[in-house]
């Protein structure tokens, strides 16, 4: 089968179409056509072998998982023995981060990777979901518990959670802010953010506003500066971004909380744990991914490099042509 083989760490330059051995699902593995695959920050991550944490499980100084890769939407050719859930030709998508292997025409994921794909959704809008609208609804609800008649910020709106996330807090009647660069505002005014601030423009946390709720995707500002942008008893949810600036939000966050009235918050991912909630959305037409591409499997270095420059609006996704794609 055709992959995206990643064999050293470095740019997107190193990433290479190569013939590779078409993966055999384990007892309790299905072997799925991959149909489409997205790029997410992690992804980025282990290319690069950076934060250092990346090299630390995928390996010191060369990558030992050659396939990168976690959001996959596809057909499922195969089932392991044990396999309960699943059977070929089931239309599927989910997050394979630990395993990986998504950039190629066919992989292994285990079961509970892995959910029904509504039939009106594309293979596309599927591979786009995972990741991002995890850590979209994980970082509203269940660490922000996001209410009616919140004022809520979005710092990097434009990218894969952020377009998710203005969706699902327009169900819950919020007032949005959303933080992006100049070229990705018209595109947030298209989306429904009310208010739109260019960051390089207006710094968020000194223009005399004050939010209930903000949702960090890029976690590029100091703690105490977000702190101070926060209403009283206000929610600051971090979903990732700087190493430092994490550890300072989990190293000062418990202090600035317990003196000053105001959360300080880190998402954990819990992978796919809500797909059932995305369908039910997709399918009442009250969710759409905003997909950047789709490219194809040999674009896949050029789709990496225009991530890394940060130009991508939503997710960038990739196609494979199968024969059997209906
Ligand atoms: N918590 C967990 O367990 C977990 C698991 C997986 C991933 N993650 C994290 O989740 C995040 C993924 O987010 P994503 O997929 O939405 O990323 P993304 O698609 O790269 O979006 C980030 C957005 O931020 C914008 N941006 C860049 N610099 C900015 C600045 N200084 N201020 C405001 N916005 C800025 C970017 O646009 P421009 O470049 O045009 O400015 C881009 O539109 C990453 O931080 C990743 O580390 C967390």
């Amino acid at each position: 089968m055709k992959a995206i083989v990643c064999t050293k760490y470095g740019p997107p330059d190193v990433l290479q179409l190569k013939e590779v051995e078409k993966p055999i699902p384990k007892d309790d593995e299905v072997l799925v056509e991959v149909h489409a695959v997205s790029i997410n920050d992690w992804d980025w991550g282990l290319l690069q072998g950076i934060p250092f944490a990346n090299r630390m499980t995928n390996g010191l100084l060369k990558p030992k998982r050659v396939i990168l890769g976690s959001d996959i939407a596809g057909r499922i050719e195969a089932v392991g023995k044990n396999v309960k859930q699943f059977q070929p030709g089931d239309q599927v998508y989910g997050d394979l981060s630990g395993t990986w292997g998504g950039f190629a025409e066919y992989v292994c994921a285990r079961e509970n990777a892995l959910a029904f794909k509504p039939a009106s959704m594309t293979f596309e809008e599927a591979a786009a979901i995972p990741q991002a609208a995890m850590l979209a609804i994980q970082g509203l609800r269940d660490k922000g518990h996001i209410q009616s008649g919140q004022k809520l910020l979005i710092n990097g709106a434009g990218g894969g959670v952020g377009t998710f996330a203005v969706q699902i807090a327009k169900l819950y009647g919020v007032e949005v802010t959303g933080v992006d660069s100049s070229g990705k505002l018209d595109m947030l005014r298209s989306m429904g953010f009310d208010h739109v601030i260019d960051y390089a423009q207006e710094d968020f946390t000194k223009n005399g506003q004050c939010y209930d709720l903000i949702l960090d995707v890029k976690t590029n500002r100091s703690i105490f500066d977000c702190a101070r942008a926060l209403c009283p008893n206000g929610v600051y949810v971090t979903v990732g971004g700087s190493t430092a600036r994490l550890l300072q939000a989990l190293l000062l966050g418990p202090l600035i909380s317990m003196i000053g009235r105001k959360s300080i918050r880190i998402v954990l991912l819990k992978p796919n744990k809500d797909l059932a909630y995305m369908n039910e959305l997709f399918e009442a037409g009250k969710l759409k991914p905003v997909i950047d591409g789709p490219y194809k499997l040999d674009e896949v270095p050029e789709a990496f490099r225009h991530f890394g420059e940060g130009k991508h609006k939503g997710k960038i996704v990739i196609t494979m042509e199968h024969s059997s794609i209906t």
